[in-house]
């Protein structure tokens, strides 16, 4: 007996099994997939579907993602929408109790289905697109279909408070601005989201299928049917038509609705079997008007962006003056290229403005003047600090703040857009990303047609150009405008090899210095000088961009301005612009002494220099290696300080003495080699033995025969000025000796600036103020001890 109830125990056991067990299981509990290249997916029975790891462009990021498996660019339908991309040798399990899990490879879970899964028995790849887990009782226990992404498919429902969100861009499957969503009201509502909040802002999009006493005529669920026809179906059964009737084309096609990274809501479809190279086609998309006004929120394109029609899609383009936040992303936000300023010391002098083309941000506006013309639209937007840009049309006036929202091309001819920029930083027409070669072939295809029929039209044609581009180039150093920014600032960044390109494989040095070799360059049209960083602190990276925004920041007609930079892995570069006349040793040191006004001239120049990096620019820089070589002239023999910001890098922390010298033998400090703190007064006391090399054209050190240095300059000089014989510092110098207040002026500064002790030096911006004033007390000896031994 107890057998037959053993024997009857384990037959209902195996038939409540086999009952249980769903006829089309295909994933059993405990199958994983790991995330490598060219894993095989978990498939449909058509194979129309695949659930697996897509590997995302040309890098070792995977998507968990379901995508349609027989067509050639295996378009990705549904992934989990808070999960990101995921590393190789990530695994997905279908776990007993807990449905599916993924997790990193180093065994950290990143994501896993939500609900019960207590009476799991299986998963299945449907061959609609939805991925479930099947219950051994009780059917669907999870469905990739109630959890969408971007992405509805025929068969799915969208239900009250149901919605998707667009991706970030075309490759970034992060959450993008944009939402569809189904609501209480019955609206079916396209809008963008605060990012911050995830709060949804006004809607760009209304079905206006809602009824204001939620009666019988309001909508409740969007839905897609297996056909392929999409509507809104109204409580009293009627169906609102999202896709028009008779859209649909006759024959075996996939659907899908997707909403685009671009915000358009967009029903396609595609061949099944698809011949040639086929792809998706467009049905019906909304809204119809791409570059919509949603009043709240950027607009189509991002904040401070322009929005056109490209087809039927919008396209978006930052207005002159601005570029992308984000480079991968076209649709994203603009930054202003330079820096909008509403402090005390505003002034309205400072600002003019340019007029942008076609181009308005409608309903943004904080003012409105009426009636006013053109001119006091304009002085009321230069007096208002706050006033970005004034548009002037029909004796009306608009003043608009930042950040910009709903901007877009217009083709109203008498809506006069006006930018306001601070004279000095006027934003130029960008030129293109790098003249290419092929823009150059291009040139000469169109001249050679030309030729053709008429040559002087060619000549003339030649000379436009040239001069054009001699104006555009030549009056300011314009610089290409490089795929990637540095964070926070917009210097262009380049990669090794476009360096590699522009510097004919670092074939031209022109010098080396305590940082790297130096090596001439050309980029675009300009010449450049890139700066090879060998010794850069370990783990730097983040320091580096630091630098490399504190440098790219300053600006001084005497400070070698910074025009990009790479930072590829181990290289670092750094790419300046190129000085015609070389560095100032070569030009103090060399047989024919240069003039003295010349001379006097650099020696304020590199001053001023100094000023600001010490007290003007934002961040203070101790440039800690003052020296002839590291100052270049420029062709109107302009001093400019090089090699500024860069002893950050070698040395973390500047104001101890124990972390090693900086600087150069001669025209270190004296503090370098005690236990005092370093501050700028070190760039003082370098610049000090500069000065006395400029009077003089002597070298501050020399070696005796036994290599050993040894200082002479400074104590020369303080014999000469001491015995009253200034003007032995300035021998045979015919113009010097005609000048000889400005020279023992000059003299003065420089022994003040080479006392021993720091705090009787000056400031460099007192420096600059007596070199320019005359006014000058005699200094004590800059030795004391040396003195007092005399
Ligand atoms: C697959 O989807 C179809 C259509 O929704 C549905 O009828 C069917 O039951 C699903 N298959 C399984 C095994 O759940
Ligand atoms: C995608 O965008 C998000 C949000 O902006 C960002 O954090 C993430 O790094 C991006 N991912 C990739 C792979 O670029």
């Amino acid at each position: 007996m107890a057998e037959v109830l053993l024997c009857l125990f384990f037959l209902t056991t195996f038939l409540g099994f086999v009952a249980g067990q769903q006829t089309n299981c295909s994933v059993p509990v405990g199958a994983s997939l790991t995330a490598t290249p060219g894993v095989t997916p978990w498939l449909s029975s058509s194979s129309d579907f695949a659930f697996g790891f897509q590997q995302l462009q040309g890098n070792d990021n995977f998507l968990l993602s379901i995508w349609y498996d027989k067509i050639p660019d295996k378009t990705i339908i549904w992934y989990p929408e808070t999960s990101a991309t995921v590393s190789r040798g990530s695994k997905v399990e279908l776990i007993d109790q807990r449905g599916i899990v993924l997790t990193d490879p180093q065994g950290r879970e990143v994501w896993s289905t939500s609900g019960s899964f207590s009476d799991l028995a299986c998963g299945f790849m449907n061959d609609t697109g939805n991925f479930e887990i099947l219950g051994n009782n009780s059917g669907k226990i999870w469905e990739s279909f109630s959890y969408p992404a971007d992405t509805l498919l025929p068969t799915q429902v969208m239900e009250i408070r149901g919605q998707i969100n667009s991706k970030k861009n075309k490759t970034n499957f992060s959450r993008g601005r944009f939402q569809l969503r189904l609501l209480p009201n019955g609206n079916l509502v396209l809008n963008i989201r605060d990012i911050f909040s995830n709060f949804p802002l006004n809607p760009y999009y209304v079905s206006g299928t809602f009824d204001a006493d939620n009666s019988t005529n309001s909508g409740y669920q969007l839905i897609f049917d297996a056909t392929g026809y999409m509507y809104i179906l109204r409580r009293n059964g009627q169906k609102y038509d999202l896709t028009p009737r008779d859209a649909l084309p006759s024959g075996d096609y996939y659907h899908r609705a997707t909403l685009d990274p671009d915000g358009l809501f967009t029903q396609y479809y595609h061949p099944k079997n698809p011949t040639g190279n086929a792809s998706w086609a467009v049905i019906w998309s909304e809204p119809k008007e791409v570059c919509f006004n949603g009043r709240i929120g950027s607009g189509a394109c991002g904040l401070n962006n322009v929005c056109s029609l490209d087809g039927n899609r919008p396209k978006c383009e930052c207005p002159r003056g601005f570029s992308l936040l984000d480079s991968n992303d076209p649709n994203g936000d603009c930054n202003r290229d330079f820096s909008p300023r509403c402090d005390e010391g505003y002034a309205g002098d400072l600002f003019d403005f340019i007029e942008l083309n076609n181009t308005n941000w409608p309903g943004t506006d904080y003012a409105h003047i009426i009636p006013t013309n053109e001119q006091s639209c304009k002085n009321s937007c230069t007096e208002d600090c706050f006033c970005a840009v004034a548009v002037f049309a029909n004796d009306q006036c608009w003043k608009k703040a930042l950040p910009l929202t709903n901007g877009k091309k217009t083709s109203s001819e008498n809506v006069k857009t006006f930018l306001k920029y601070q004279k000095d930083e006027r934003p130029l027409q960008r030129p293109p990303p790098f003249l290419k070669e092929k823009d150059q072939r291009s040139l000469v295809l169109v001249g050679s047609v030309l030729l053709g029929t008429c040559v002087f039209v060619i000549v003339v044609l030649i000379g436009v150009i040239c001069l054009g581009f001699f104006l555009i180039y030549k009056k300011k150093p314009t610089y290409p405008y490089a795929s990637s920014k540095a964070a926070e600032s917009n210097l262009p960044r380049f990669t090794y090899q476009e360096l590699v390109e522009a510097t004919n494989g670092f074939k031209d040095e022109l010098g080396r210095g305590a940082f790297g070799i130096v090596y001439k360059g050309v980029i675009g049209t300009n010449i450049v000088a890139v700066k090879k960083l060998d010794r850069v602190v370990e783990d730097g990276e983040k320091e580096f961009k630091t630098e490399v925004n504190v440098i790219a920041r300053t600006h001084h007609k005497n400070l070698v301005q910074l025009l990009g930079y790479c930072d590829d892995g181990e290289q670092r570069l750094l790419i300046y612009e190129y000085m015609n006349n070389g560095t100032l040793a070569a030009f103090l040191f060399k047989d024919m002494k240069p003039s003295w006004k010349e001379r006097s001239y650099i020696g304020v120049g590199v001053a001023k220099g100094l000023a600001y990096l010490h007290e003007e620019c934002s961040t203070q820089i101790i440039h800690c290696d003052i020296k002839p070589q590291n100052i270049l002239l420029d062709d109107y023999y302009n001093a400019k300080i090089s090699d500024f910001g860069l002893a950050k890098l070698l040395l973390m922390n500047q104001s101890r003495t124990n972390t090693g010298i900086r600087g150069t033998k001669g025209y270190v400090a004296p503090e370098w080699f005690r236990n005092t703190p370093v501050t700028v007064k070190v760039d003082v006391f370098s610049y000090g033995v500069l000065l006395l090399e400029i009077i003089s054209c002597q070298k501050s050190v020399v070696f005796d025969s036994d290599k050993e240095y040894v200082e002479v300059l400074t104590d020369w000089a303080w014999d000469c000025y001491h015995e009253g014989r200034v003007d032995a510092l300035v021998e045979n110098d015919m113009e010097g000796l005609d000048d000889l207040e400005r020279v023992t002026t000059f003299v003065k500064i420089g022994l003040w600036c080479v006392q021993e002790n720091p705090s009787l030096r000056p400031t460099m911006r007192k420096v600059v103020q007596m070199l320019e004033d005359f006014e000058v007390t005699d200094p004590p000896c800059p030795c004391p001890l040396f003195c007092t031994s005399i």
